[in-house]
């Protein structure tokens, strides 16, 4: 545990609650005295959870290799699966990184928002952010919480989501606080997660053949439409084992109950066993067995996609033996969704 006391930030710690008998984290509301309090924890080199519009981060000061080294151990994350620097505007991302012209307008575009550019990096980040690589992620989040944070500190926040290392991502304080509270000391509630999907990531050090690298909460059709680009698809290059190319891990965002991917659509007289959950896209037509679950009633698939993590926490507290998950439509959203989904589903 990281000790405000021995930082000499506090004279007293702040309290920290019980959870079914273990120690949680303080979950601070974003007031200008809490928002102080935890610029101040980060400086110190201490964790804090932050609020995004995709998921919660877990964050340190992306100087400091100690505090960012915190991160690694909280979450349980091999250290060969670098992390994303987190900035206030593109200014400050030029400092720690090179743009070319087509990374600039990227981020012009989509900036504060759900990408992520990889960059060369520059020598201020330290090799533990980036897994030892010449290159770095970098992403500027739109959330208002997050952005007052960060406005007035000096440096980036270096910040995986805030899951333990293959587990669901959090998309609120509470999901943070029964996964890592035990590992972390304070959470930034900035209530639920507008997008509930990570950030797309784009490697575009090649102009000439931009790669994406992750389907995420910016779809590939919106970025190539409104940057006039084609997009080279590498999110599938995805391997089974411990050690792997940064990102790569196939299981992934993955429940403690198994998850088995059912490209067949369910029907509701389908869903008979009372031991599985049935994960949908939309509502099934009339009345629905308890152990139906669905996305979106609608059949929107961004509102889908900001559900999934949400609904896969709550259906992992149920206590059914298996989940069994539709796959969704290869458009749009449904492309990060099911991305997540056959990683969620993978041995
Ligand atoms: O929405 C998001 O992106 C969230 C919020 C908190 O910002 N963050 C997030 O971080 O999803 P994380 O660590 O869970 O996923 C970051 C991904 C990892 O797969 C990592 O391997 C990849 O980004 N990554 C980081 N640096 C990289 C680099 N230099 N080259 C290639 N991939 C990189
Ligand atoms: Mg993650």
């Amino acid at each position: 545990m990281y000790d405000l006391r021995l930082a000499g930030i506090l004279s007293t710690q702040i309290t920290r609650y019980k959870f079914s008998g273990i120690c949680m984290a303080s979950l601070l509301k974003p007031t200008d005295e809490n928002l102080n309090l935890l610029r101040n924890v980060l400086k110190s080199g201490g964790l804090v959870a932050v609020p995004t519009e995709t998921v919660y981060g877990l964050a340190a000061n992306a100087f400091d290799a100690e505090a960012c080294a915190r991160i690694f151990t909280a979450k349980g994350r091999p250290t060969n699966d670098p992390l994303i620097c987190h900035i206030a505007s593109l200014e400050v991302a030029e400092s720690i990184s090179s743009f070319n012209e087509l990374s600039r307008k990227l981020a012009r575009l989509f900036w504060p928002g759900p990408l992520t550019l990889i960059l060369p990096k520059a020598k201020t980040i330290p090799d533990i952010v980036t897994a030892g690589l010449a290159s770095v992620a970098i992403r500027c989040p739109m959330h208002s919480v997050f952005q007052q944070l960060i406005s007035e500190i000096d440096f980036p926040l270096a910040a995986p989501s805030a899951n333990p290392f293959a587990y669901i991502s959090p998309t609120t304080a509470t999901h943070v606080n029964e996964n890592l509270g035990e590992d972390i000391d304070y959470i930034l509630d900035g209530g639920p997660c507008e997008l509930g999907l990570e950030s797309t990531i784009i490697d575009a050090r090649d102009e000439s053949s931009p790669l994406l690298l992750r389907h995420g909460a910016l779809s590939q059709e919106e970025i190539e439409t409104t940057a006039g680009i084609r997009l080279i698809d590498k999110s599938s290059n995805i391997t089974q084992g411990p050690s792997v190319a940064p990102g790569s891990a196939l299981k992934h965002y993955s429940p403690k109950t198994g998850l088995t991917l059912s490209a067949a659509p369910i029907k509701e007289p389908a869903a008979v066993n009372p031991d599985t959950a049935y994960l949908l896209w939309k509502k099934p037509e009339g009345k629905n067995a308890e152990n139906i679950f669905w996305l979106s009633a609608s059949g929107s698939l961004t509102e889908a996609a900001s559900r999934l993590y949400a609904a896969l926490h709550e259906i992992d507290q149920l206590g059914y033996q298996q989940i069994i998950a539709q796959t969704f439509p290869e458009q749009g959203m449904g492309n990060a969704i099911n991305d997540r989904l056959r990683r969620a589903a993978a041995k």
